[in-house]
């Protein structure tokens, strides 16, 4: 080799590859000790293979650390590597697949980018084996589904993976050494959990709630009801007997914790509820059996990960010692940060709920108005409406949900709709529901329960107004419009308590056990006294269920309906009342109940209707209501205005022309495929199904 040529060769290599290979050895000159480690190059342009150090951030635990280039794919360097499409969907996969399938397809997806290298003869790649990739499709295929994404091109089993006779690598054999050690070591005590009293990330979460519903198959599943802005999910777990269906009679509960991403005390208490129900049912528990054999409960740990994630980076901020300098000089009011409060697109979600309660008190004078199940106006739906509270508003019209509480921080006292002040100038005014009574009690149960709430004695978070026992209406406490609970009450039969779990929103870690200690008696209670009052089913002649028929009680202008096979709930305090049951196209039965204080389990009272002549509507309500209100109650986003202003993790760009979500080419696009099409490489197609 002439010095021209050694120039050449030098400048080359200076360009495609600043990783620290041969640099050891004068290039061009190769003594055979180098040439057995690999470090010795010809002309680049041969491509003669190397093994080096591998140096991928992404795939440093392999359980090798030589590799090989050009790999599988040809990549020549680890810059090109790290530039590619196919690396980047390795850093990220954990997130867009929520952990499931995790590390696995990193590590899958590494030993075709970094194989181990071979020396002998001479430097080769070993393959990975093509069984370890087979069944790796066969259990995550779904999770790219789930997603709508396509299995990546790289990760072909035919293609760049060997069978076990051509000699392979098990990119996986390490993992499962690893977790069959933590394995055995778990299954000393197979029932007991050990509940982590930590602060959860989002993908903890998501992990921790998939295993304990896979721990408790039978009576646990988790399901997803939608996906925040930035694209996670909204995941739920239920625990029931008969897990995934609405059982005749058995009434539905449900918890939601994070709606406001910094007050994170009651998505911790969630998750640590969902693992308590779990194990203690295994244990034999009798209480949490009998309230899991008779009750199907819902929990959403998190209705704003997003928020979340935006409050721990600020919390983590805050503990820098430069900034405590600082805010120890402001006097920095942890009460009052409100970073993460909202969602991505700083969205208040508990002002993001249809308005009913305005509707209802314009409408409160006119005799025939139903204060029960009010319908969504078509214009709510022109306006910003959050995909977290769009997937919340389905599921609950889709579930006969009967109680809820929601789970807040920042106050410690417990209160209960209207929220909204039934006087529009008067900020703080008492604003009851009809239930007033009910809800009383329902808030009364959860703070009596609890080790502080209702103790006069407690050390109040600055707020001036006169508790009762630590409960109180919220419109008297302050009034806002586009809350969850009343939308809860006025749209659905659903009555809703808001927890101000207590006046730090981000307590220390330190806390987390206390707080579950003095919060699991109220959750418990709060949950079993869903079985208050009265329910039953309301047939017809013939014996079957009557959908939609209404349940009143006198005196509590509010009627609850029945679900899909008929039957109803009706939270009641003891006492005597006439319950009405009536339906269109038959007759009204009215019967008297007397319910007696202490009763375990709510009162039975069915009914049965006869079928009549349906007499035709009066002019007069006709007239005031062109439309029944239940025709229009099915109307739900009628124009689409959701799906056009964007889906999630696909925000609409103002001023792109005409309407955003109208443009096929964006329209076709999922929700992850931003990370890509940015990203300064030609956008990897080969990530899109049916393309
Ligand atoms: C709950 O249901 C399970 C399954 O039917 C049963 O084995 C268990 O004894 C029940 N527990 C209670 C307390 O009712
Ligand atoms: C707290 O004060 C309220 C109102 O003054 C009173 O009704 C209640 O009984 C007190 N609670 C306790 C636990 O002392
Ligand atoms: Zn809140």
């Amino acid at each position: 080799m002439d010095t021209t040529e050694y120039n050449r060769v030098l400048v080359v290599l200076i360009l495609i590859n600043s990783l620290p290979i041969g640099n050891s050895a004068p290039q061009g000159f190769c003594n055979p000790e180098q040439e057995s480690l690999g470090e010795c190059h010809s002309s680049p342009a041969e491509e003669k293979p190397v093994c080096i150090d591998i140096n991928l951030a992404y795939c440093n635990d392999l359980g090798y650390s030589r590799t090989i280039f050009p790999n599988i794919l040809g990549h020549r360097s680890r810059q090109e590597v790290e530039s590619g499409p196919e690396y980047l969907l390795l850093s990220v996969i954990r997130g867009l697949l929520h952990g499931e399938c995790s590390p696995d397809i990193r590590l899958l997806g590494c030993s075709v980018l970094a194989p181990p290298c071979k020396n002998q003869p001479s430097p080769t790649s070993v393959k990975p084996c093509r069984s370890a990739c087979e069944a790796l499709k066969k259990g995550c295929g779904h999770a790219f589904e789930g997603i709508d994404m396509a299995w990546p091109y790289f990760l072909d089993c035919d293609r760049f993976f060997a069978s076990d006779e051509e000699g392979c690598h098990d990119p996986l054999a390490q993992l499962r050494a690893k977790q069959e050690v933590s394995l055995s070591s778990l299954s000393l005590d197979k029932t007991s959990t050990i509940i982590q009293f930590t602060y959860h990330t989002n993908a903890q979460m998501y992990s921790v709630l998939k295993r304990t519903a896979s721990k408790c198959s039978h009576i646990s599943r988790t399901y997803s009801l939608g996906r925040s802005v930035e694209g996670k999910d909204l995941l739920a777990i239920e625990f029931s007997d008969n897990p995934g269906g609405h059982e005749l009679l058995e009434p539905e509960v449900k918890l939601v914790g994070n709606m406001h991403g910094n007050e994170v005390l009651g998505r911790q208490l969630l998750i640590y509820l969902a693992q308590y129900l779990c194990s203690e049912y295994l244990l034999g528990n009798q209480r949490i059996q009998t309230l899991v054999n008779t009750t199907r409960v819902h929990i959403l740990a998190s209705m704003n990960p997003d928020g979340y994630d935006l409050a721990v980076a600020e919390v983590e901020d805050s503990n820098d010692p430069e900034r405590q300098e600082h805010d120890n000089q402001e006097g920095r009011e942890l009460n009052s940060w409100t970073v993460g409060r909202t969602n991505a697109q700083n969205l208040d979600l508990n002002r993001n709920f249809p308005d009913l309660t305005s509707i209802l008190y314009r409408n409160r004078r006119i005799n025939q108005f139903r204060t029960d199940h009010i319908p969504i106006p078509d214009s709510y739906w022109f306006g910003k409406i959050a995909p977290e509270t769009y997937a919340v508003m389905k599921w609950i019209r889709s579930v006969p949900f009967v109680l809820s509480a929601s789970l807040h921080g920042g106050e410690l006292v417990i209160s209960y709709p209207f929220d909204f002040s039934r006087h529009i100038h008067e900020d703080r005014m008492f604003s009851p529901t009809p239930d007033e009574q009910a809800f009383k009690q329902l808030a009364r149960t959860y703070a009596d329960a609890h080790a502080s709430m209702a103790d006069n004695n407690t050390e109040r978070c600055g707020a001036s107004f006169i508790r009762n026992g630590g409960i109180i209406n919220g419109a008297q406490w302050y009034s806002f419009p586009g809350g969850m609970s009343d939308f809860n009450y006025l749209h659905t039969n659903c009555l809703e308590i808001t927890v101000e779990l207590g006046c730090d929103k981000f307590p220390p870690e330190v806390e987390l056990y206390p707080e579950w200690l003095r919060n699991k008696e109220a959750l418990m209670s709060f949950m079993e006294s869903v079985h208050r009052g009265i329910k039953g089913v309301v047939k017809d002649e013939e014996g079957y269920g009557i959908k939609g028929a209404s349940i009143s009680v006198r005196g509590i202008r509010k009627d609850v309906t029945t679900a899909e096979d008929g039957d109803y709930w009706r939270l009641l305090n003891s006492g005597t009342y006439i319950v009405t049951a009536s339906a269109k196209g038959y007759s009204r039965v009215s019967k008297r109940i007397r319910l007696p204080a202490h009763l375990e389990k709510p009162g039975r009272v069915d009914f049965l209707l006869k079928k009549v002549q349906v007499r035709p509507v009066e002019p007069d309500y006709q007239l005031l209501f062109p439309s029944s209100s239940l025709d229009t109650y099915e109307r739900f986003d009628p124009y689409n205005q959701f799906r056009r202003n964007g889906e999630p993790g696909e925000p609409s760009e103002p001023g792109t022309g005409g309407e955003p979500g109208l443009d096929p080419e964006r329209q076709e696009k999922p929700w992850w495929w931003s990370y890509f099409s940015q990203a300064g490489f030609s956008a990897p197609t080969w990530l899109l199904r049916n393309v």
